[in-house]
């Protein structure tokens, strides 16, 4: 979703907010604009669509030297994508670029417009701006302070005053943090935007306020002064280029063999690096999308455990009335962190006074900083919308806590050949491309499956149909008969997801049922087939066996988005991030 960069030093600031932009992309947006400083004059510059479109609008200006200057990326919440909607807003003497939901923007507008200030676009955004606005008079942090204080709702700020020469960031339940370079300092809500320049970076806590000069930085909280550790990525600039492919989809997923290999090396010998499940007698599961998939994967591995199993979707669990239960541990799988459903769902949990386990990919994020306990899937940046690699690695993760509850032999064997089994399903791109050849006209596409097939089902079909736009569903083998085979015409493609050994033969028969009905099968199994189209991949061991078969559904929904043309990496109105309810 939006994306901020802020910059101050000694450098002109276009160049590097221009790139930061553009690694901002993935999150998701729809319009962009940059503002600079000099003295007290600020010049903004705002286009729709690409990054590319405000470049040219760019170089086409007479642009002031600056040596401030903030930018954005906007993802439309309140009021359509246009030019006057998109980042920064200025009011009076202010100009600010923001992230998340401003809850009570109608009320405050009201207010704000019977004391007579007009209002441009239709922005939440550009609310806080007239405030801010109205409460300055000489001293903007106070005014910041007095004016976040009114606010209901989400915000990263990155503020500039025509006044002084200084860069203001402020947060609440948005990401942002402060970049600290040599003699020169950036605001982001990703650290990635700035790695080029520095890796060293502070964390802004809820609603501390950042003061930054050219060469020094103040961070405060209600006025008093805040020590803050400088903290160091481990992540590389590396992990935004693409390295010859042609998609960061396609690059993740050809990731995949090496991280594995590396969770695996971590851990197989250090399995008490893990938390021990059983020491809990409820396990509650809980994640948005692809996360929360990857977590009906480990509801199935920990019941054939043997333990007690719930699982939601964050945005249904936060508002649930939830009867808690002492000895319940719950686990938030999220990617980003910073997920604002998932992270409500893991304040509800800690403010009932129960465990939390984070399984993430981003350190510092917001998730991996409150839960109690924390393990990060070291998946390095993950650029692509749809997320491949980390849902990998998090079902990896969700395995390797199953093992540890029940340890067997056969499922290291199996753990460590599993590198070597995905390079080699990987490499055969042109098996994905003929069979995706036979899917990309298609206008509806089904998945079944049954216990933990059927979790591999809603993931293969939501990985389908956000890259490719073509419509798929997932459903339990069994439910078929109860309504949807009404759904199966001549010629309709049904993947049959076929590993379960309980359920197989019965998936196998429904399978059948709508070949009767016309449909045309994609047989996706552990074992040779008579069906003309199959995906197999190795049999490994049962907690295992999902990591093999998802990536091959992985390619298969990348190779059919290129045959239609989609914007693969950045499919239409996803964002990477979903900061806002
Ligand atoms: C789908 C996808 C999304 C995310 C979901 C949760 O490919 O990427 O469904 O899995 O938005 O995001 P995180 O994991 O960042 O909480």
């Amino acid at each position: 979703m939006c994306g901020i960069i802020g910059y101050i030093g000694k450098k002109y600031p276009q160049e590097i907010l221009l790139e930061g932009l553009k690694k901002l992309e993935y999150r998701g947006y729809d319009s962009a604009g940059i503002a600079l400083k000099e003295k007290n004059h600020i010049q903004i510059i705002k286009s729709v669509g690409k990054i590319s479109n405000l470049e040219d609008k760019i170089s086409k200006e007479k642009l002031i030297e600056s040596h401030i200057g903030i930018a954005h990326t906007r993802w439309a919440t309140h009021g359509i994508p246009n030019e006057t909607n998109a980042h920064p807003h200025k009011v009076g003497k202010i100009t600010l670029v923001h992230n998340g939901i401003i809850e009570n923007a109608k009320e405050l507008k009201k207010e704000l417009e019977e004391k007579g200030v007009h209002f441009y676009s239709e922005t939440d955004t550009e609310v806080i701006a007239a405030l801010i606005n109205l409460y300055y008079e000489n001293n903007l942090e106070e005014a910041i302070e007095k004016a976040t204080k009114e606010l209901k709702g989400s915000y990263a700020l990155a503020i500039l005053c025509e006044d002084d020469e200084k860069l203001y960031a402020i947060r609440k339940e948005s990401p942002l943090i402060l970049g600290i370079g040599d003699n020169e300092f950036f605001v982001t809500s990703d650290i990635g935007a700035i790695l080029k320049y520095t890796k060293d970076y502070i964390l802004l806590e809820e609603k501390e306020l950042a003061i930054l000069d050219k060469d020094s930085y103040v961070i405060k909280k209600n006025g008093k002064e805040q020590k803050k550790e400088i903290l160091v990525s481990t992540l590389n600039d590396e992990d935004s280029t693409l390295h010859g492919y042609e998609h960061y989809m396609l690059k993740e997923i050809m990731e995949e063999p090496v991280l594995v290999d590396h969770l695996i090396q971590k851990y197989q010998d250090n399995i008490e690096l893990l938390p021990d499940l059983k020491k809990y007698k409820h396990i509650h599961i809980i994640g948005c999308g692809s996360a929360y998939y990857a977590g009906m994967i480990g509801k199935n591995l920990y019941e054939e455990d043997g333990l007690k199993v719930e699982i939601d979707v964050a945005s249904e669990y936060r508002y649930r009335n939830i009867i808690y239960d002492e000895d319940t541990l719950v686990i938030l799988i999220s990617q980003s962190g910073e997920t604002a459903d998932t992270i409500a769902a893991m304040r509800k949990a800690i403010e009932n006074h129960i465990d939390t386990l984070a399984i993430v990919n981003v350190e510092g994020s917001t998730i991996a900083r409150e839960s109690t306990y924390k393990i990060l899937i070291e998946a390095g940046r993950e650029v692509a919308v749809a997320t491949t690699k980390a849902y990998i690695l998090q079902v990896l993760i969700l395995s390797l806590l199953s093992y540890k509850i029940n340890p067997d032999k056969e499922y290291l064997e199996d753990l460590k050949k599993l590198p070597q089994h995905l390079k080699v399903l990987l490499d055969k791109e042109e098996f994905y491309q003929e069979l995706a050849e036979k899917i990309y006209k298609e206008e509806d596409v089904f998945f079944i499956g049954r216990r933990i097939d059927y979790a591999i089902s809603l993931e293969g079909s939501l990985k389908l149909k956000e890259v490719s736009y073509i419509h798929s569903d997932a459903y339990q083998a069994g439910e078929l008969k109860h309504g949807t085979i009404s759904l199966v015409n001549k010629g309709t493609i049904v993947f049959g997801i076929v590993s379960d050994e309980v359920t197989k033969e019965k998936t196998i028969s429904n399978l059948e049922e709508v070949i009767s009905r016309g449909a045309i099968p994609i047989y996706v199994g552990n074992e040779e087939s008579n069906y003309e189209n199959q995906i197999i991949v190795p049999k490994v061991h049962p907690k295992l066996q999902s990591l093999l078969i998802v990536p091959t559904l992985q390619m298969i929904a990348y190779y059919v988005a290129k045959k239609r043309g989609c914007n693969i990496d950045k499919p239409k109105n996803l964002a990477k991030s979903v900061t806002v309810e």
